[in-house]
């Protein structure tokens, strides 16, 4: 590693193997030591809902994703930093990554405007107006103390066509400088960069090829996950992934969300091939019963969601280790989509 990158970051990146743009990873991060592919359960204002992080331990979860925009409305940035940051807050001794605030202001407040300075919106307490910039977003972030933190970007729907998408993708670039000149603890948080441009490949190119001449520890696929078809949505994260460095960890922003599994009234397990814990000892039509009205019946199917995730994300790496990646995929899809969709 050369000394310029040792001083921009707070990681090391080792690929175990891999196959074609698929990687089998060891992420060693400030507070813990991550393997990939990897599942990263959103606990946005530092919980996961109906989970304890005892049982995310448990569960084999290594890190969790907070946002920075929630964390600064309520516990707030500066009692956080004199806490000792989140992990201390939450009591979380493993990996923790925040998103920069941006993308959740303009998709939770639809009075979120953007301008070169930054994100304006609203403030949800008391109706006044306020701005995030790509300065304030990271001073929160290094209060906050996560291992990754995230830069503010400019991010449009991914319906969103025209001159506005590579506005805001030239604008994500712009930004990034912000917030490396901003940044004040590169060798304890790693700063990752975020690729836009849409779904228009000429944008996408253009955003890579700057990002990348900036050295960061890690980058992200953003923007995507709007409600474009899969075959769009493939086609950039094709792209992205093999205009990424290849020595670098690399993150897709947002594909997953933790909701309800629909659930019909059978007295089988929620997944019938899961070991975890809820489907070992529940049935779908006890789950469907409670499901809405209890909160036990929501952390059951969050315990079981990460469970799974976790155990993907195993098998995942596992088999790419050990070079048989295509046909784990392969069976894989065909189990959970048998019909071809
Ligand atoms: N979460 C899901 N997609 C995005 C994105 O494009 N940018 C940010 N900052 N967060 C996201
Ligand atoms: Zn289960």
């Amino acid at each position: 590693m050369s000394a310029r990158g040792l001083a921009n970051m707070a990681l090391q990146f080792e690929v175990l193997a891999r196959h074609n743009l698929a990687r089998a990873s060891r992420l060693t991060l400030p507070h813990h030591v991550v393997q990939t592919p990897m599942f990263m359960p959103v606990g946005t204002q530092g919980v996961i809902k109906g989970i304890t992080c005892d049982q995310l331990e448990d569960l084999g979860c290594q890190i969790i994703l907070g946002n920075t925009y929630h964390l600064a409305l309520r516990p707030g940035a500066d009692l956080l930093e004199q806490i000792g940051g989140l992990h201390k807050f939450m009591n979380w001794p493993r990996a923790l990554l925040t998103d920069s605030g941006g993308f959740q202001m303009v998709s939770l407040l639809h009075l979120a405007n953007i301008t070169e300075e930054g994100v304006t919106f609203q403030s949800p307490v008391d109706g006044t107006p306020m701005l995030l910039t790509p300065e304030e977003s990271i001073q929160i972030q290094n209060k906050i103390g996560a291992d990754i933190i995230m830069a503010l970007d400019d991010v449009v729907k991914t319906t969103t066509t025209g001159p506005r998408v590579e506005e805001a993708m030239h604008r994500t670039i712009r930004w990034i400088d912000r917030c490396v000149a901003a940044h004040s603890r590169p060798t304890e948080q790693n700063l990752f960069a975020i690729v836009q441009g849409g779904l228009d490949q000429n944008l996408r190119a253009q955003c890579l090829k700057e990002l990348v001449k900036r050295n960061l520890p890690g980058y992200a696929i953003g923007g995507l996950s709007g409600g474009e078809e899969k075959d769009s949505f493939w086609r950039i994260v094709a792209q992205c992934t093999a205009g990424l460095p290849e020595d670098k960890p690399r993150y897709v922003m947002g594909v997953l969300k933790l909701t309800n599994a629909s659930m019909a009234t059978d007295n089988r397990p929620l997944d019938p091939s899961c070991t975890c814990m809820v489907c070992k000892k529940y049935t779908r039509s006890y789950l469907h019963t409670i499901v809405t009205k209890e909160a036990l019946g929501s952390q059951l199917v969050s315990y079981h969601n990460i469970a799974y995730m976790m155990k993907l994300s195993q098998d995942l790496h596992t088999s790419i280790l050990e070079g048989r990646f295509p046909r784990f995929v392969q069976d894989f899809l065909q189990k959970q989509f048998p019909n071809g969709d």
